[in-house]
Order: structure tokens, then C-alpha cells, then sequence
């Protein structure tokens, strides 16, 4: 096996590249992708890693060799602080187990069942936003998607309206999403025992959030007659072997995860849709006229397939702005990628973000162009391209979903209105556990009618 050390930035002599990347991620590892190549050393403080960019580094990664890369990081660590050892976090034994538990839930039968609900969701968001069209009253989009998504997830997961929960829990989520970022890129992080305000505040929100979740599964467990739905599922499982059934802290852990991984990500995806529509008016029309072909009444899981321009906007949305935009991952044994050594004990990471928007892969990388997705184009995508969902035994479990959402939601909204960014508000991605727009997303709802293109 090749010894050969890997080029990258030096940074700075004790804490490496950490103060760089931690001022701003995105554009100092693109250009240390572009200027050193498919792998790149870097280190943070006493840590090395290696980004690696490469369509076949990201399959070696993530799919070809992904038993060696584990989930032993610092960002997985600091996410177990608040989903436990839930399926995005868990590993070995119990993650195989879990997710073969919870398979079924996003199985394509299930999946058909969940449209009806995600419809229904998102037409009380726009007879709300009817309201907002008539004030011209700007609403942040961000806020809104994560809302609705939240609700999508309650109602499919859990079989539970958390409308009156929401702005509690949407509040407690962002806090600790972002605190838990702040920790991981921390040189020194006191324990969470001792009691800073920072600490205790996250002690605050994390009670928040178990209270809602706890109550739901004892609410479950008390239930005579239990919704199908991924919940009653995990409650009902037991281990081939043992028998045994999950306790109430695993429940807490799955539904926790769910509960974050299932929402947070589409809000951003949504989010991100709207605003690219919005810069790009022409690429809106179209998709109006899309809507308005091909739609019969409200939007639902059969003309899906009919409604490819819908699904183009959103691979394209997600191609420029992945929400999970950085996956990390912890190396067992010594490896090799591209010819370089990649030590065990070290830390690799492969960011949809950064390849996303590789020149090499794409052509003008930062223009917004769904025509990249359209049926016929989008088999020629080289493996290890495109990986808004991650890839391999790890992908994603709730990607089929998050499309399907995604679509219906945009469809039942952009048939009846269109977004228009509110001019002055400085946009910009904040590149934390997922990408969200960093002062949120202010926008003005117009209703098409008026604009003449009914
Ligand atoms: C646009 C929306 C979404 C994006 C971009 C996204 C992205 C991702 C990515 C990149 C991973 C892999 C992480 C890694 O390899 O370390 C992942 C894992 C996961 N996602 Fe999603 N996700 C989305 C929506 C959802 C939804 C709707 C759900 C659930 C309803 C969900 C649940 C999960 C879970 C449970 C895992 C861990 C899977 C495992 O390790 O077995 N995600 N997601």
C-alpha cells in the first residue's frame, strides 16, 4: 500500500486549517479542492484529514469500501449528544437492526399512503399564504418550510398533529442544531456537565424536545388501537434473536432522529427551490405552465411521474445546494484513495456541496439549469457525482420520501403562487449540520392570477 502523503493547505502551525474552515467552510474547501485535487491533507489541530473529491474517491468512500469508514467523528458525536445512537448516528449490530425495522415505513406502498397527508399539509400553507398575497405582508420562507415539514413529519412518522408544538419545537431544534455546530468546530469543549449559560440552555432545549418525544411514545404505548405508522412499528419490533423489544431510550432515539433528520433537511431543500425559482422568473414560468398542463385538481402521487420539470427544479435545487452538504467519516484501517494514504484513525470527509459544483464534472457549475435532470440527461451523471442523499449502506433512508414531499409540496404551492425575494436582504448559505439560508428567507407571495398568466 502507497505511503505517499497527500497535497493540501498547510494552515496554521498549531491549529492547522480549523480557523480558516471555520470562518468560511464553502469556499475555502472548494478552492483547496480546485487548486490541490481529488484528495486533499489537511489538519485540524492534532487531527488529519482528508477531503476527498473525486467521483471515485466518494463511491471508494461511501459504497465500495464504506465498512472501513465509520461514523466515530466529531460531528457525529456531537449529533449523538442530542439523536443518542439513533439510525443516522448508530452503528454496527444495532444500526443493521434498526434500519431493517424501519425499512418497511418507507417502503413505496407506504409512501403512496403519505401523499395524501403531504397535500393536505401543504394547502394549509397556502390558504395561509392566500392572506399573505393580499397584505404583500414578506413571510420567511425557511421558517415556513420547516414548519410545514415538521408537521408532514408528526403526522406520517407519528401519527400526531404537532401543529401547536411546532414553534416550540422548530425553536428548540435550532438551537441545538446550531449549538452542537458551534461545539464541533471548538478547539476546546467543556464538557456539557459543567454549567455555562451555553450549557445549561442546551440542557433547556434538549428537555424540550424529550418531553414532546417521550410523551408521544408513552401516549403510544398506552394506545388500544395504534396507527400504522413507523412508530407503532418500532414499538411493536423485537430482535430476531433475543426477542426483545426496544426500550423507551432507543424509541426516543429513533423518533428523535426522525423527528430531525426527516424535516430539517426538506424545509432546507424547499427554501433553497424558492429562491432559485425566484432569481430565475423565466425557469418560474415554466414551471407554472408545467403545473397547470399537467395537473388535474390537486397534485397527488400518480401524476407525479407526468410532472418532470418539478422533479428537475429539485435536483437541481439540491444539486447547488445540498442540504447535507458535508458528510464525515472516521477511517478503521490504513487505506488508499487516488494513490494516497489515507492512515487509520484519521478523519475523511466528502462534501455534495464542493463536487456538486466541480467544473470538471458539471458544465457552469453555478448556473441554475434543471435541464441537467431532465429524463433523458439525467442517466449520464457519472456514480460519485451527485450525492445529495449520501450513497451506499448509509444513503439516506428517507430520500424517496423527501422527493416525493418535495415535488408535491412545490407543485401545490407554485401552481397558486410565485416568491419574490424581498430586495435588500443579503442572502448566503450558513454551512452548519445542514445548509440553511443564513438570516432566513424573506420573500413576498404574489398570486399568479394577478400577473396575468392564469
Ligand atoms: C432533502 C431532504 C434530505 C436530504 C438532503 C437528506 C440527506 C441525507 C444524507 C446525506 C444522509 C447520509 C448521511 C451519512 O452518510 O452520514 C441521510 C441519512 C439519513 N436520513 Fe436523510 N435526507 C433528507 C430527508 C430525510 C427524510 C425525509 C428522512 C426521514 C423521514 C430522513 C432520514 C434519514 C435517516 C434516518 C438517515 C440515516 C440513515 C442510516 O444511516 O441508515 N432524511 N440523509
Amino acid at each position: 500500500m502507497t505511503r505517499a502523503i497527500a497535497p493540501g493547505p498547510r494552515g496554521q502551525l498549531l491549529l492547522g486549517m480549523l480557523p480558516v474552515v471555520r470562518r468560511d467552510p464553502l469556499r475555502t474547501l472548494h478552492r483547496a479542492a480546485m487548486q490541490f485535487g481529488d484528495v486533499v491533507r489537511m489538519r485540524f489541530g492534532v487531527v488529519t484529514a482528508h477531503m476527498i473529491s473525486g467521483p471515485e474517491g466518494v463511491q471508494h468512500v461511501l459504497v465500495e469500501n464504506a465498512r472501513n469508514y465509520g461514523k466515530q467523528t466529531r460531528g457525529f458525536l456531537k449529533l449523538r449528544e442530542i439523536l443518542g445512537n439513533g439510525l443516522l448516528t448508530a452503528e454496527g449490530e444495532s444500526w443493521r437492526r434498526h434500519r431493517r425495522i424501519a425499512q418497511p415505513a418507507f417502503h413505496r406502498q407506504r409512501l403512496a399512503s403519505f401523499a395524501d397527508t403531504i397535500v393536505r399539509e401543504a394547502g394549509r400553507t397556502a390558504d395561509r399564504w392566500t392572506e399573505l398575497a393580499a397584505t404583500g405582508e414578506p413571510v420567511d420562507v425557511a421558517r415556513e418550510m420547516a414548519r410545514l415539514t415538521l408537521q408532514v413529519i408528526g403526522r406520517t412518522m407519528l401519527s400526531r398533529d404537532v401543529a401547536l408544538e411546532a414553534d416550540r419545537v422548530g425553536g428548540a431544534l435550532t438551537y441545538l442544531l446550531h449549538a452542537a455546530n458551534l461545539r464541533m468546530s471548538r478547539i476546546l469543549d467543556l464538557p456539557q456537565s459543567l454549567p455555562t449559560p451555553g450549557n445549561l440552555r442546551f440542557a433547556r432545549a434538549l428537555r424540550t424536545l424529550d418531553g414532546v418525544v417521550q410523551e408521544i411514545i408513552a401516549e403510544r404505548r398506552r394506545a388500544a388501537d395504534r396507527p400504522e405508522d413507523l412508530l407503532t412499528m418500532l414499538l411493536e419490533s423485537s430482535d430476531e434473536e433475543t426477542g426483545e423489544r426496544m426500550s423507551d431510550t432507543q424509541l426516543r432515539d429513533e423518533a428523535m432522529t426522525i423527528f430531525l433528520a426527516g424535516h430539517e433537511t426538506t424545509a432546507n431543500a424547499l427554501a433553497w427551490t424558492f429562491y432559485l425559482l425566484s432569481r430565475h422568473p423565466s425557469l418560474g414560468r415554466a414551471l407554472r405552465l408545467e403545473l397547470e398542463r399537467e395537473l388535474t385538481g390537486k397534485p397527488s402521487l400518480s401524476q407525479l411521474p407526468q410532472l418532470t420539470l418539478t422533479r428537475a427544479v429539485i435536483d437541481e435545487a439540491l444539486r447547488l445546494y445540498p442540504p447535507a452538504w458535508l458528510i464525515s467519516r472516521s477511517v478503521t484501517q490504513d487505506d488508499e484513495i487516488g494513490g494516497f494514504h489515507i492512515p487509520a484513525g484519521s478523519i475523511v470527509f466528502v462534501s455534495p456541496f464542493i463536487v456538486h459544483r466541480d467544473p470538471r464534472i458539471w458544465e457552469n457549475p453555478e448556473g441554475f439549469d434543471p435541464d441537467r435532470f431532465a429524463p433523458e440527461r439525467a442517466a449520464t451523471v457519472p456514480r460519485g457525482a451527485y450525492f445529495p442523499f449520501g450513497a451506499g449502506p448509509r444513503q439516506c433512508i428517507g430520500a424517496s420520501f423527501a422527493l416525493m414531499e418535495a415535488q408535491l409540496v412545490l407543485a401545490t404551492l407554485w401552481r397558486r403562487f410565485r416568491l419574490d425575494l424581498v430586495p435588500g436582504h443579503s442572502l448566503e448559505p450558513d454551512p452548519s449540520i445542514t445548509l440553511r439560508p443564513r438570516h432566513g428567507m424573506p420573500m413576498t407571495v404574489r398570486r399568479w392570477a394577478g400577473y396575468g398568466s392564469d
